[in-house]
């Protein structure tokens, strides 16, 4: 069953007088619980396509859709919906709020609140192994422990896709590594459908799908 299916997308920028094909005619699918890797060189669209299948961009022409819904017709309050209901976000540089403390991090972004919520996040917390640093400001916790606050942050409404744009960018490959073994554990363990954008060749391993793209296009 196709759960997420891509067709003939474009994305076009105007840079100057020029137009660029960020993303060029790309066509894929994905079933639920699969993990795809998107790799490629810098400035080869893979950002762009990952907004696009995010929701967080419209394509200029092309379509997108998501468990049946085909999300360039919706509208934008509909897409913020679908978009808080369904997806988790990861991005490079983490994006914490400094002067929150890692549960409070997580705390910010529920969308519907209730009395569990203090119980809510220490499970996501747990999830990431970071329980005992539930009450510690991002500035101090190391790079690898602020991106597992932004994944506990990226689980906490129960998303059933979590999309990574170079999480492991700004970490040593060690602690790079350990977070894509935390996005393999979630995408075995917990059947999330995991879209993930990178640079590095090595995470094919931990890939059911791999695209690799050049100048917007699959190569
Ligand atoms: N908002 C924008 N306005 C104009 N051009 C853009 C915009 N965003 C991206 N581009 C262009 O689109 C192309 C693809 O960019 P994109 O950020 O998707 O690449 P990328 O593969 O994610 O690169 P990187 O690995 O450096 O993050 C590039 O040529 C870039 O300059
Ligand atoms: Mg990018």
């Amino acid at each position: 069953m196709t759960f997420i299916k891509a067709r003939n997308l474009l994305k076009q920028y105007r840079q100057g007088a020029k137009t660029i094909n960020a993303v060029d005619g790309i066509n894929l699918n994905m079933n639920k619980g699969e993990f795809l890797a998107i790799i490629g060189p810098s400035g080869s669209g893979k950002s762009t396509l990952l907004q696009l299948i995010g929701g967080l961009d419209r394509p200029t022409k092309g379509t997108i859709e998501i468990d049946d819904i085909e999300i360039t017709k919706i509208s934008d309050a509909k897409l913020t919906t679908l978009r808080r209901d369904k997806m988790g976000f990861i991005f490079q540089n983490f994006n914490l709020i400094p002067t929150l403390t890692a549960a409070q991090n997580i705390e910010a972004v529920i969308a519907k609140r209730s009395k569990s919520d203090r119980k809510k996040v220490k499970e996501v917390l747990k999830q990431v192994g970071l329980e005992e640093r539930a009450n510690h400001l991002p500035s101090l916790l190391s790079g690898g422990e602020q991106q597992r606050v932004a994944i506990a942050r990226a689980l906490i409404n129960e998303p059933e896709i979590i999309l990574a744009d170079e999480p492991t960018g700004n970490l040593d490959s060690k602690t790079g590594e350990s977070i894509i073994q935390i996005l393999h554990n979630l995408n075995k363990r917990n059947k999330k459908t995991v879209i993930l954008v990178s640079h590095s060749d090595y995470v094919k391993k931990y890939a059911d799908q791999t695209i690799e793209i050049k100048d917007g296009k699959i190569t």
